[in-house]
């Protein structure tokens, strides 16, 4: 196999938005936690997009902030500066999904795959979670460059931040050889839609429902099967 440029998505794919919960059960019950944090991540996503259509940007971290603030308040509750401080700390802390660190240790022992981060995350942000997050630490190592879109000042699924990656990865032009794996289904059909290979993780084994077409190329039900499909692909039989 040649080598393979495979790319990462952080935030929903290695690392969960949802434990941001536990730190949100501190100020307002398990319950009422579960239930903002998934808002929060609904209008963190859904302001990048809109930022997106009016052809604005601001970074992810002010993004992150507002959506916060916006998912409070439809729940009926604030917190002040200095809590919401403390939260967005907590995004420099998210756990990784379980079968992240299997996978991941052997990807990098595979020296055919060269391993990324691709983020909507500003830099910091990101370099923040790969050398602080307990969990992610340990794993730094197998990612050879962290790329995210704060340099393009515009978020997934726009196609200039996928040809960002290519160029950023020397592979402008062989877009077709490049892997995205992604838990979000927006980010696997923005890569589909210039022309990438992308593995869906489906941790949750609900199958693709997503209509807006850029189907998988693979869909994984774990990130430990990531590497078969990429091998399964290369030898044609995907
Ligand atoms: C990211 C978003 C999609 O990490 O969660 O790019």
């Amino acid at each position: 196999m040649d080598q393979v440029l495979v790319a990462f998505d952080l935030y929903g794919t290695l690392l969960s938005t949802a434990s941001v919960a536990k730190a949100l059960a501190e100020h307002f019950g398990e319950d009422q936690a579960n239930s903002i944090a998934q808002l929060w991540r609904r209008y963190q996503l859904e302001y990048t997009w809109r930022l997106n259509s009016m052809k604005k940007y601001e970074d992810f971290s002010e993004v992150t902030r507002k959506s916060l603030h916006h998912a409070l308040a439809e729940h009926g509750v604030s917190l002040d500066d200095e809590q919401a401080d403390e939260l967005m700390k907590q995004y420099d802390n998210l756990s990784t999904f379980p079968d992240v660190e299997p996978a991941l240790k052997k990807l990098a022992a595979n020296p055919n795959v060269n391993c990324v981060i691709f983020s909507n995350g500003t830099k910091s942000m990101v370099t923040n979670s790969v050398r602080s997050s307990d969990d992610l630490k340990p794993l730094g190592d197998v990612f050879k460059d962290i790329v995210t879109v704060d340099f393009v000042r515009s978020f997934k699924p726009a196609p200039e931040v996928y040809k960002y990656l290519a160029q950023r990865t020397q592979k402008t032009g062989a877009e077709s050889s490049m892997w995205l794996v992604s838990g979000n289904p927006f980010d696997v059909c923005g890569a589909r839609a210039v022309g990438m290979q992308a593995a869906w993780v489906d941790r949750q084994g609900n199958g693709w429902q997503d209509k807006l077409g850029g189907e998988p190329t693979a869909i994984v039900k774990s990130l430990e099967e990531v590497e078969a499909a990429i091998e399964k692909f290369a030898q044609g039989k995907l």
